[in-house]
Formats: C-alpha cells, sequence, structure tokens
C-alpha cells in the first residue's frame, strides 16, 4: 500500500511512484481499500488509477482487477540497431526469420532505395524478440549488389548491421524515420502473438552509409504495449 495522507492530485504522484517500484503484473488493491486506505472518495482513486491505465502504467483486466503494466521500451533519437536498441534497455535481443530472398526492386522500391527499378534487392523479413517475446515484426531491404552473398548468412542469430559493418565494411551513418500508428492485422497480430486490431507504430526507416548512399530501407511494426517512442529536439539559439 501507499503511504497515506494524499488528497486529488498529489495522489497521482503517489500512485505513480508507488507503482514504479512494483514488479509488471502485481496487482493493485481494490478503489474501495485504496479509497479507504487515503481517507478520499472512491471516486478519487478510481479517476487517478484511470489516468495511470490511460497513461500506460496499469492494465485493466475485466473481472480480475487492475495490474501494473510492462514497462515500455522506449526508443531514441540515437540510431540504434534493434540489436542495440534492446540492450541498452537491459533486453536480450533476438530474431526469428521468416523468409530471405532476391527480387526485382519494381518502382516503389527502387524510389526507395534511390536504384533503378530492374535492380536486384535482398528482402530480409523477421520477428524480432526481446527477452524472447515478439517486440516487432520488420521487412528490410537491402541493394543485392552492395551486399553480394547476403543470403547465405544467418539471420537468423545476430544482427543485421553488424553483418554490414564487419563482412561488408559498411558504417551505418543516418537514417530518416517516418513513425505513424497503425491496428495489427491478422498475420502482424499472429506473429507478434497477440490480437488483431491491437495498436501499433509503424517505423520506416531509410538508412544511408557514410557516403549518403542509401543502403537500408526497412518497415517494422512494434507492439504498441511494449514500445515507446521518445524524442529529443533540439533549438537553435
Ligand atoms: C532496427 C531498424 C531496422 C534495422 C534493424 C537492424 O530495427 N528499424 O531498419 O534493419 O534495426 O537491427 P539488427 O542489427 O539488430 O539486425
Amino acid at each position: 500500500m501507499p503511504p497515506t495522507g494524499a488528497k486529488g492530485a498529489r495522489l497521482q504522484e503517489i500512485f505513480e511512484a508507488w507503482v514504479a517500484e512494483l514488479p509488471t503484473g502485481s496487482p493493485i488493491p481494490s478503489e474501495r481499500d485504496l479509497a479507504e486506505h487515503f481517507g478520499v472518495a472512491r471516486m478519487t482513486v478510481r479517476l487517478q488509477l484511470d489516468r495511470l491505465a490511460q497513461r500506460g502504467l496499469l492494465y485493466r483486466h475485466r473481472g480480475r482487477g487492475t495490474f501494473v503494466a510492462e514497462r515500455r521500451v522506449a526508443h531514441t533519437e540515437h540510431l540504434t540497431s534493434f540489436t542495440e536498441d534492446m540492450r541498452a534497455r537491459g533486453l536480450e535481443p533476438g530474431s526469428r526469420l521468416l523468409g530471405i530472398e532476391e527480387i526485382r526492386a519494381g518502382a516503389a522500391l527502387a524510389a526507395r532505395l534511390e536504384i533503378s527499378a530492374s535492380s536486384r534487392v535482398v528482402r530480409i523479413r523477421r520477428v524480432r524478440t526481446a527477452d524472447a517475446e515478439p517486440m516487432a515484426a520488420e521487412q528490410t531491404h537491402v541493394p543485392a549488389r552492395r551486399f553480394p552473398g547476403l543470403l547465405d548468412e544467418d539471420l537468423d542469430h545476430g544482427s543485421l548491421y553488424d553483418l554490414f559493418e564487419h563482412r561488408y565494411a559498411v558504417r551505418v551513418a543516418a537514417a530518416d524515420q517516418r513513425v505513424t500508428v497503425t491496428d495489427l492485422s491478422d498475420e502482424e497480430a499472429s506473429l507478434l502473438e497477440t490480437e488483431p486490431g491491437r495498436p501499433a507504430f509503424r517505423i520506416e526507416r531509410t538508412t544511408r552509409d557514410a557516403d549518403g548512399t542509401v543502403i537500408e530501407f526497412a518497415s517494422s511494426v512494434y507492439r504498441g504495449d511494449r514500445y515507446e517512442v521518445l524524442m529529443h529536439a533540439k533549438r537553435d539559439v
């Protein structure tokens, strides 16, 4: 139980600090018990719990009660690979290779990769995991000419950016990203082991090497209940 002596808005701060200390999945006492503990109306407690739920710190399970939600994984403006992103947050990154194949670019991909439509492209589809649970479904395209032999590499384990750097001496230097919100399709939900229609982030990334040449176009769908997008912005002085 959190400490007593709080009223109204202060309750929110106290609840937040308290919830942050509790392990994921811990049950929250009933509204009635909390109201009694704090000497406030049940409605006041409900309002504060609703706010925490809206912010993703708690989740409600009909008929079972309120629980501490999983801490979401943050995404910073620093250009990281999935592997680095997860490790920075104390999670063990992993992959499950769904497919790797060489295809003709076609007009749309050619525009993204800044190559001709007849060029060959390697398409890699992976489910990315964090602590062995699906986090994102990812589809990456790279120009085949730049990465000969990529089809034979083991992408079921390890990092694509590590391969870029160590096998091909291609350094990831910059990327443009677009983040949109989407509902999971049946297929995405099954890959991510959750329900269709759940909210998710779609992150598209166009990645360039140090010379400014496009080396990758990727589209990833991250589970909205596990991922968080954070941005750092500076204003010119
Ligand atoms: C992120 C990016 C992808 C990139 C991947 C590489 O998920 N959105 O564009 O392909 O990282 O990650 P890794 O090196 O772990 O394979």
